[in-house]
């Protein structure tokens, strides 16, 4: 077993379910002790990462709360010497559906609100650390989505092609200080939340279950999802010395329906 991260410190966030556990987990496998940020209990995953004999500690927040993103933050850093080696910005909502025509304000605020300046806000926290300790990897979860359109979604859509403008400027600002910043897009992810967004997706546009994920699968050359191991394949590559020229890159995780 590959140990690229003993005696890491890393932050994920939104890792009570879905990509984020599992890349936890596995950030675990690979000797680091993790924090976990996340506004939903991820006792499970703290659980998992234990068994493995890493320290992971919970903290119960939402990203969209400044103050309480500050205060978790340094809680964190504090346990491991003020360290964090690695944060992945991975919590994220799917937003609502709706055509931009009949968005309503607070729909839009709100996904922008919890993709976007959470993930500022984490990100702001973070950084003073990795500067003090002139070294740091952020990766952050984007989407197949910030690289081009989908009706009903552009809430989400808009708040994952800022991102990668996060991602890019990020990097710009912090390369001097030996902090590199990336992006992983993931396609469809098999899982809980890929079964919602499609029923939304099929419910809005007037069609089956089975045609919207036969469709969806169709547009990928490798004709199906992605899973979340593959994805977090992505973050651990993006956040460990082997990408150590990598920095303001997005790295798709697609089965190749993106291919730029
Ligand atoms: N599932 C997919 O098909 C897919 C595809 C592309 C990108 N993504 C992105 O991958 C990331 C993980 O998604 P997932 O599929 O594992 O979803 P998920 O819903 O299973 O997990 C999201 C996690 O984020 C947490 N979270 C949500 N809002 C939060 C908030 N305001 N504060 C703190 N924590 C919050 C949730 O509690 C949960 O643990 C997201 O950023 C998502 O946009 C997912």
């Amino acid at each position: 077993m590959l140990e690229r991260f003993a005696n890491k410190h890393v932050l994920v966030t939104g890792a009570a379910a879905g990509v984020g556990q599992v890349a936890a987990i596995r950030f675990a496998k690979e000797g680091a002790d993790v924090s976990i940020l996340d506004f939903q209990s991820a006792e499970t995953t703290r659980a998992e990462i234990e068994k493995l004999g890493r320290r992971c500690t919970v903290y119960r927040c939402d990203v969209r709360d400044e103050q309480a993103v500050n205060e978790t933050v340094a809680q964190a850093a504090d346990a491991f010497a003020g360290r964090i080696d690695v944060l992945i910005n991975n919590a994220g909502f799917n937003g609502h559906y709706n055509l931009v025509k009949d968005m309503p304000l607070n729909e839009w605020s709100e996904t922008l609100a919890i993709n976007l300046t959470g993930t500022m806000l984490v990100t702001r926290a973070v950084l003073p650390r990795m500067i003090a300790a002139k070294r740091g990897a952020i990766v952050s979860t984007a989407s197949n989505v910030a690289r081009r359109g989908l009706p009903y979604r552009a809430d989400y859509v808009c708040s994952k092609w800022a991102l990668l403008g996060l991602t890019q400027t990020l990097a710009l600002e912090n390369a001097s200080h030996n902090i590199r910043v990336n992006a992983v897009c993931p396609g469809p992810v098999e899982g809980d939340r890929i079964e919602d967004v499609m029923a939304h997706h099929a419910k809005v546009e007037g069609k089956s279950l089975a045609d919207v994920r036969k469709a969806w699968e169709e547009a990928a050359p490798m004709n199906r999802f992605v899973k979340p191991d593959e994805v977090a394949n992505a973050m651990l590559f993006l956040a460990s010395d082997e990408s150590s020229a990598m920095t303001g890159q997005a790295l798709n995780v697609t089965g190749g329906f993106l291919m730029t």
